[in-house]
């Protein structure tokens, strides 16, 4: 899973819109009072909050310490641990697993469908959101356009249909799915594109000096504008895989 370090109050003030749009999610697991939850992935916790005013008892992990630590301290009264989506466990089997904006960076994918379905009870749900097949596609190209480069594409944006073979091999039963697409507007404005790559897009930059990176964000800004920036803001080309899936009895 995602080791590197996050600057949690950037993530917090200038990506807000991570979590924001996970809310729908909560309604599509509609947990009981008292089911026990996993926040698989609960970044700076505001979604395992969310979870827990249904009167759910949730549990948040996150591989970063960072997110953690911060995750904790805005909400002291949850429990939040430092864990690795792709080899994570529990005490005690839980109801639900919930994911939102994470499994796009957790790899190998079929690790983390294990740990998943672990997890759970048998009949127990698991609800997630993640880029899907396709996720940022003119982005990633205008990098790899502009740096003369295939295959830079860090994240593992697969299709329905590829991701349901995986959790069916895992005993897990596909009950809804779907792709769509989410432009979704960056903020910060006329380098919001900019400022997201260097903030998300680390992987599309590597190796790059910091020279080397702004000259790369300003040829991809030139390729993109036409495109994804409406006079006022950059818009992602987001298309999010969303499902769910329920733990074969
Ligand atoms: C996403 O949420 O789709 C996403 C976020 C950061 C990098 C790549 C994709």
């Amino acid at each position: 899973m995602l080791t590197e370090s996050w600057d949690t109050e950037r993530y917090q003030n200038q990506h807000s819109f991570v979590w924001q749009y996970g809310t729908a999610l909560i309604d599509l697991l509609a947990p009981n009072p008292g089911d026990r939850i996993l926040d698989l992935g609960c970044g700076t916790g505001e979604l395992t909050h969310a979870l827990a005013a249904t009167g759910a008892t949730v549990v948040g992990i996150d591989a970063d310490p960072a997110m953690v630590a911060r995750a904790q301290q805005q909400y002291p009264q949850l429990s939040f641990t430092v864990a690795d989506a792709t080899n994570f466990q529990v005490e005690q089997s839980v109801d639900g697993v919930f994911s939102n904006a994470v499994l796009h960076w957790v790899k190998p994918p079929e690790k983390a469908v294990e740990a998943i379905a672990h997890a759970l009870k048998p009949g127990g749900k698991f609800v997630a959101e993640f880029g899907g097949k396709g996720n940022v596609q003119k982005i990633i190209g205008a990098v790899e356009t502009v740096r003369e480069q295939t295959s830079l594409n860090p994240w593992y944006f697969p299709s329905i249909g590829e991701y349901a073979q995986l959790l069916e091999r895992q005993g897990m039963e596909v009950t809804f799915a779907v792709l769509i697409d989410r432009p979704t507007p960056l903020n910060e404005g006329d380098r919001g594109l900019a400022n997201w790559l260097k903030m998300f897009g680390g992987g599309l930059l590597a190796g790059l000096t910091p020279d080397e990176a702004e000259t790369v964000l300003r040829g991809v800004e030139t390729l993109l504008r036409d495109q994804l920036y409406d006079g006022h803001q950059w818009i992602a080309d987001y298309r999010r895989l969303r499902l769910v899936a329920l733990k074969q009895a």
